[in-house]
């Protein structure tokens, strides 16, 4: 691996490595104890798109393996705004920073900018192309939610909902679960947000059993992770925008994992999602359900964010031997809501 652009360039073995980093690193991300393997490291987090979780986790991830990070957001106080090319910003971020992290509105435009170096560069999401990380750490979600379960991946049911056009979350995690078939996926989207022909040919060659549905009505209980996602309105044309409302049939709610999914179907989502009631996103009746995954998937964003820097730069051998404890208070657990298992 030399830069993370797609998961196109991750066989099965690399995923399995960066998985078992992953869970080295989770003593690290848990705030119980503390490395310094980067230390005098730089990372260059550019976001020219709107980001909170995978901004603020790869900045967290970098710093808590000990390096620093110089962050830059928007277009406005960018270079770019001067008509600098994605070639000449790479070339000058490559002599300041040991890594670059980089989201950026047009398909394509982080593997040009990853044209331009050698220094390791992650796609942080590309228009509606790819979103690696958030499928390698959707995938250790599913994993570790499994293991919890006594689940075991082989032959595993997934469902995806929503945005599945411009949903760059759902494209990479569909081409990472191809290289875990047997698997079962089947696609739920609004008329006109299917995803796209040429990925559910590809996925199916390779035997991901992919089956889709126009609704969610029907019976689901087989089903092992619901995978929703939120409609990407800012990438529609004016005329897909125009009077776009996405009807409540498509909305994973409580009486949904009621009544047609079962007690031990998970569910995720990239986040954000979309809370006014109007948009018909994820609900919020779920919030406090165990099978609610998606806290537990954002924080294992940093074991999975640290495990890829620490494999790009190389230094994944020694995380162990460089453990100390944290000196510091940590409460037993975060969020107020979470789940005990
Ligand atoms: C997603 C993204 O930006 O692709 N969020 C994320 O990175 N976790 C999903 C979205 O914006 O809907």
């Amino acid at each position: 691996m030399s830069h993370l652009l797609s998961i196109d360039s991750l066989s099965r073995d690399d995923i399995d490595h960066l998985m078992r980093v992953a869970a080295t690193m989770e003593p690290v991300a848990q705030r119980r104890k503390v490395t310094r393997v980067l230390e005098g490291a730089v990372l260059g987090n550019l976001f020219f798109e709107a980001s909170t979780r995978t901004r603020v986790s790869f900045h967290t991830a970098f710093s808590r393996l000990g390096g620093s990070v110089c962050d830059t957001t928007g277009f406005t106080f960018s270079s770019m705004a001067k008509g600098e090319s994605l070639y000449d910003t790479s070339r000058v971020m490559a002599g300041y920073c040991d890594a670059i992290v980089m989201r950026h509105p047009d398909q394509g435009s982080v593997a040009e900018f990853a044209g331009a170096t050698h220094v390791p560069v992650i796609n942080a999401g590309d228009g509606p192309g790819e979103h690696p990380s958030q499928a390698l750490l959707d995938f250790y979600t599913i994993d570790k939610e499994f293991s919890r379960q006594g689940k075991t991946l082989k032959g595993a049911h997934v469902l995806m909902t929503g945005d599945l056009k411009y949903g760059r979350t759902v494209h990479s995690l569909i081409k990472l679960l191809a290289l875990y078939a047997p698997m079962r996926v089947t696609l739920v989207a609004p008329p006109g947000l299917e995803m796209p022909n040429h990925l559910i040919e590809r996925v199916s060659r390779q035997g991901l059993d992919v089956e889709v549905r126009e609704s969610l009505a029907g019976d689901f209980s087989d089903v092992d992770v619901v995978y929703t996602t939120r409609i990407q309105k800012e990438r529609f044309t004016a005329e897909m925008s125009e009077g776009f409302n996405l009807s409540r049939d498509f909305t994973v709610h409580r009486a949904f994992m009621d009544s047609r999914c079962n007690p031990s179907t998970i569910i995720m989502h990239p986040l954000p999602r979309d809370s006014r009631p109007e948009a018909n996103d994820l609900d919020v009746d779920l919030n406090g359900d165990p099978r609610l995954a998606i806290f537990r998937q954002t924080d294992n964003g940093i074991p999975v964010r640290m495990a890829i820097f620490a494999t790009l730069l190389k230094v994944e051998h020694l995380i162990e031997r460089d453990l100390r404890d944290v000196p510091w208070f940590v409460p037993g657990s975060v969020g107020v809501d979470d789940a005990k298992f």
